[in-house]
């Protein structure tokens, strides 16, 4: 599985691509498998209907744990590092991993859930964290974590659409210098999910919470009742291993499904070949566990590969902006995966945060979520590498499961702001508008994967046509990433953004469409555009458009409503940077709205709006640009 230099990177891509069912048999094999696969690889990009490793039976925390446990036992799994600096760190060998996940596990077959069977999980990052969803994969239970920044109405929806029948939650949740209720948010979903029978509660900040009788059980309590020693389910490849809500530019979030044998090795074939991983180092990646990143690269890929992880509590600004770069030296971390929008935050404080540290246990930077600008690069490369750690520059998505777009550490020659070159087993394709191929180099279009890959979405939960609209009808047998990309005269891949309408921001990813649908709530609010402007730290901001009509409330309570509904509704990290109250929105005679406008218009490009001509009334972008918020 390991790619050692550039000549196998490129043996390895020839191969992955001539003969892509030997090349990922090679590497499936690599695993323990109750039974082998009959067939690598049947799909079908129309459906879409995609299957890798068919018939083959495995159980991926067999894989994560028990093989390790006959040499590895006492090596570390997970350190981990609370919110507070004085707070004491934990220590979990792979050994209290089995055993905690199969106590976990056994409480939830005693919940009655079952193979099959959807769990919520809504934590802090936490170990505790991580045993909830090996728990659930250990039994044959779907996980569905909920980023812990999700409001109640948030939570609700997703348990409703994948009608999970527990949640795994605590009291509360440290983050920085704010203390946040997990459980009372919990409590305020579950008014309305009938599916739910119990909720297993954790305690971290002891605060007070609300306890419903039968319903509510206390985690600790729980598990120590229970046998350390749990059977793994029996799971076929096939089998969905996860469900995780991402955004689209239409509707309500959906629930992309990965499944047991795909997700398993391709999670951990990237980890490997992207970071060039040895034993005994300690890998840190920053993101939360609610999202991809977190399953793939703090959960399950280092997990596979037998490392020792870190999980960390707390936010990079606290106690100050010299947090992370402290608790690097503090534990003696080797590979720092973190987001641009972090590394920008963490520049703009200064680089009196980052001298006082040594941060020579570092050998590798990694970035993730969103395009790294040249400038932040070239910082974290000098200030936080010292010049001396490559930095692998991923690009992937929730959809594609695992890295897609890569450096390979040490391996491939680096450009700043370049996601650099496919990994084997990715075959891209750029197309223009139309779907043609845009062929060669030196060339722009938008980004699109033609052949499939192990841990490529299967399905979107409980609705397969919109899996098949979202990703594979745009352009026919084509994946389609969203993304904008350019291929330089080297074939090297920059990835320009999203294309549709959705915004990253602070590496979240938000569509525009929910945060209308939560402004337009508003009594006041006639309709809503969104769209986003180029933020120097967050990457993207968020600019709201919003018809107002006649009304005798201030506009001042008319803003602050519409920051606290999109709060409320959605989270904080959606709430817009700017409101704008407008009498009418640009709208072509058909009625839909010109976005490219606003968005030029949010960006301050006022002297190149282009064509007009074809508005209802072009008054309004006159108006609007007169009382644009700067
Ligand atoms: C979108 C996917 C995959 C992990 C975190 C985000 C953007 C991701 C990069 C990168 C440029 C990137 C893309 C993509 N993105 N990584 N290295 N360079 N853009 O997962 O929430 O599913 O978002 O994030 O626009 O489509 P996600």
């Amino acid at each position: 599985m390991k790619i050692n230099n550039y000549n196998d990177y490129e043996e390895a891509y020839r191969f992955s691509v001539q003969d892509p069912e030997g090349f990922w048999a090679g590497i499936a094999s690599e695993f323990s498998w109750k039974k082998k696969w009959e067939k690598v690889l049947e799909w079908d990009f129309k459906k879409p209907d995609v299957k890798w490793f068919i018939k083959g039976k495995l159980n991926i925390t067999e894989n994560c744990i028990d093989r390790h446990l006959p040499l590895k036992a006492k090596d570390l799994a997970f350190i981990w590092e609370p919110n507070e600096p004085l707070g004491e760190a934990r220590h979990i060998t792979y050994l209290e991993l089995s055993q905690e996940v199969n106590r976990l596990a056994n409480v939830l077959k005693d919940l009655g859930v079952k193979k099959g069977d959807r769990v919520c999980i809504y934590l802090p990052m936490l170990p505790e964290t991580i045993y909830a969803m090996l728990a659930c994969a250990r039994i044959g239970a779907i996980h569905s974590v909920i980023f812990g920044g999700f409001s109640a109405q948030s939570i609700k929806d997703r348990i409703t659409d994948s009608q999970c029948k527990v949640v795994l939650t605590s009291d509360g949740a440290y983050r920085g210098a704010k203390q946040i209720p997990m459980k009372a948010t919990v409590d305020e979903a579950l008014l309305e999910c009938p599916s739910v029978s119990h909720v297993l509660v954790l305690s971290r900040t002891k605060q007070h919470v609300n306890r419903v009788k039968g319903r509510d059980l206390v985690w600790e309590e729980e598990c120590e009742k229970r046998s350390v020693v749990c059977a793994p389910e029996l799971m076929d490849s096939e089998d969905p291993l996860f469900i995780l809500y991402t955004s689209g530019s239409t509707g309500k979030p959906k629930g992309v499904v990965h499944t047991c044998g795909g997700y398993m090795v391709y999670t951990a074939y990237t980890f490997q070949n992207v970071f060039q991983y040895k034993a005994g180092e300690l890998f840190w990646c920053t993101a939360d566990v609610g999202w991809i990143t977190g399953h793939s690269y703090i959960a399950y890929g280092p997990l596979l590969a037998g490392a020792s992880t870190l999980i960390f509590e707390g936010v990079p600004s606290y106690p100050d902006q010299g947090r992370f770069w402290q608790v690097i030296d503090k534990h003696r971390v080797n590979i720092f995966y973190t987001a641009p929008t972090a590394i920008r935050a963490l520049e703009a404080a200064g680089l009196e945060f980052v001298t006082p540290y040594k941060l020579d246990s570092l050998r590798l930077l990694g970035s993730v979520g969103e395009p790294i600008n040249e400038e932040a690069w070239h910082w974290y490369h000098t200030n936080i590498g010292k010049g001396n750690c490559p930095i692998v520059d991923t690009w992937w998505q929730t959809e594609t499961g695992g890295i897609a777009i890569s450096p390979l550490a040490g391996i491939t020659p680096l450009k700043p702001g370049f996601a650099s070159l496919p990994l084997p087993g990715i075959q891209l394709m750029i197309v223009n508008e139309k779907g043609k191929e845009i062929k060669g180099n030196g060339v722009e279009g938008n980004l699109c994967i033609k052949f499939p890959w192990p841990s490529i979405i299967r399905t979107t939960y409980g609705d397969h046509e919109r899996c098949r609209t979202a990703y594979f009808a745009t352009y026919p047998n084509l994946y389609f990433t969203g993304d904008g990309c350019k291929r330089d005269e080297d074939g090297y891949y920059r990835i320009t953004g999203r294309v549709d309408d959705v915004l990253n921001v602070s590496g979240h990813r938000i569509g525009t469409a929910e945060v209308e649908s939560a402004i337009d709530l508003h009594d006041e609010v006639a309709e809503s555009a969104v769209v986003g402007y180029p933020h120097d730290i967050k990457g993207q901001g968020i600019y709201a458009f919003c018809i107002v009509g006649k009304t005798q409330k201030p506009k001042e309570e008319i803003i602050k409503d519409i920051y606290e509904n999109v709060t409320r509704l959605l989270g904080s990290f959606a709430k817009p940077d700017k409101v704008q109250l407008v009498k009418g929105l640009p709208k072509t005679r058909s009625g839909k709205i010109m976005r490219r406008i606003l968005r030029k218009i949010a960006e301050g490009e006022l002297s190149n709006l282009g064509d007009t001509s074809t508005l209802i009334d072009p008054s309004v972008v006159e108006d609007i640009i007169r009382d644009r918020i700067v």
